[in-house]
């Protein structure tokens, strides 16, 4: 039996070696799709909005269409760190898989595969391995962890907060992927997977590594503000537009966006980020440039901007949203979808756990 480990401690500091990385990792994705397997997912909290849509979504779609073995995790356990939806986490998970179909993840594709983590057995088991994995203090210092604990206001800190994390890695590893397409919030855990990854292969497989280190693909879409003007479109703050809403809620959202008083329309994201915003929200829309965009509407005022980006999106929008409400008004095939991408997470999973209890000598 080996003893070996790599105390080395974990570093979450680490933003230019990861950008690197995902460089590279990009190029040969591109390069060999075959060599890959991707995953991704999300919490199921709600509607997709258009900064999803733009900001990963897309990307995924873009990666899913290159022919790479693309796993998506709906996260239903995760959610249950800060939140009390525990009545309609069902309902959330099926608007989720909605969302992302509608979007173009194709689960008719035989290589995309949508799944709640909940219902994989196979993977939860890994989170009890790897926990030993990693200290108490590594966990209490992950950053983004730490905001959001400070974010949700929480007295009362429950343990599922400190370890999500483990349980991440457990979502990335238990399909060995190589490749996580996220924002960089989400670096500080990709970061564990890695530590976890490694720990694991020089403790109990130095002979032959069980899991390979998977490395973070940064998307190049930029954040999208929110409509408020605030610094992030999110749900909780309400100032998204949901992928779901009909035109004229959108032309509604839209009207009531933050500008600023000055009729003349230029783009000028330092000095006029919310004018900025939505030209260039405009832009992911029609393709255009937002200094194009702007040029046009000139001094046509913050009325005739908004005009242009409530057509933009729903023209844009509308196959997505057509889509949505054929899915809508079947919900048999997104079920049917969801228990493919289980059963293929099942297979997968059952592998992985099998060579890990081996590498560990457990009673089989
Ligand atoms: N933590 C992610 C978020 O809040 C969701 C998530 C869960 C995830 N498991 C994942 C993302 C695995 C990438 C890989 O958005």
């Amino acid at each position: 039996m080996t003893t070996s480990d790599n105390s080395e401690s974990l570093s979450y500091d680490t933003f230019s070696a990861s950008l690197q990385r995902s460089k590279e990792l990009e190029a040969d994705l591109q390069k060999n799709p075959q060599n890959h397997r991707v995953l991704t997912g999300d919490r199921p909290t709600g509607d997709l909005h258009i900064g999803h849509f733009f900001g990963s979504l897309q990307n995924r779609v873009r990666l899913a269409n290159m022919g790479v073995e693309t796993f998506i995790v709906i996260a239903d356990y995760q959610v249950l760190t800060d939140r009390e939806v525990f009545d309609q986490i069902a309902e959330y998970t099926l608007n989720l898989a909605v969302d992302y179909i509608a979007a173009g993840l194709n689960p008719d594709s035989g290589n995309v595969f949508i799944f709640p983590h909940s219902a994989v057995p196979e993977l939860n088991q890994l989170l009890l391995p790897f926990l030993n994995l990693v200290s108490i203090a590594e966990l209490e210092r992950n950053p983004t962890v730490k905001e959001e604990i400070e974010a949700s206001k929480m007295t009362r800190i429950n343990a599922g907060m400190f370890t999500y994390p483990v349980h991440q890695a457990a979502d990335i590893l238990f399909c060995k992927a190589t490749a996580v397409p996220v924002g960089k919030d989400q670096l500080p855990h990709i970061e564990m997977t890695r530590t976890v990854a490694r720990r694991f292969n020089a403790k109990y497989s130095s002979d032959k590594p069980v899991f390979p280190e998977p490395q973070g693909l940064l998307s190049k879409a930029p954040t999208i503000l929110g409509l408020d003007g605030s610094k992030k479109m999110s749900k909780s703050r309400n100032n998204t537009i949901p992928l779901k809403a009909t035109e004229d809620e959108t032309a509604k959202i839209i009207k009531k966006a933050v500008t600023d008083p000055e009729r003349l329309i230029t783009y000028e994201p330092e000095r006029r980020p919310q004018v900025a915003n939505l030209l260039e929200i405009a832009s992911y829309a029609t393709g255009r440039t937002p200094e194009e965009i702007a040029q046009e509407i000139g001094d046509g005022g913050a009325g005739k901007l908004k005009a242009y980006l409530t057509d933009s999106i729903n023209t844009y929008l509308k196959p997505l949203r057509t889509k949505r409400a054929e899915l809508t008004g079947n919900m048999d095939y997104v079920r049917a979808s969801l228990d493919k991408g289980i059963q293929r997470a099942r297979e997968v999973g059952e592998k992985t756990l099998l060579e890990v209890r081996e590498a560990m000598n457990m009673y089989r």
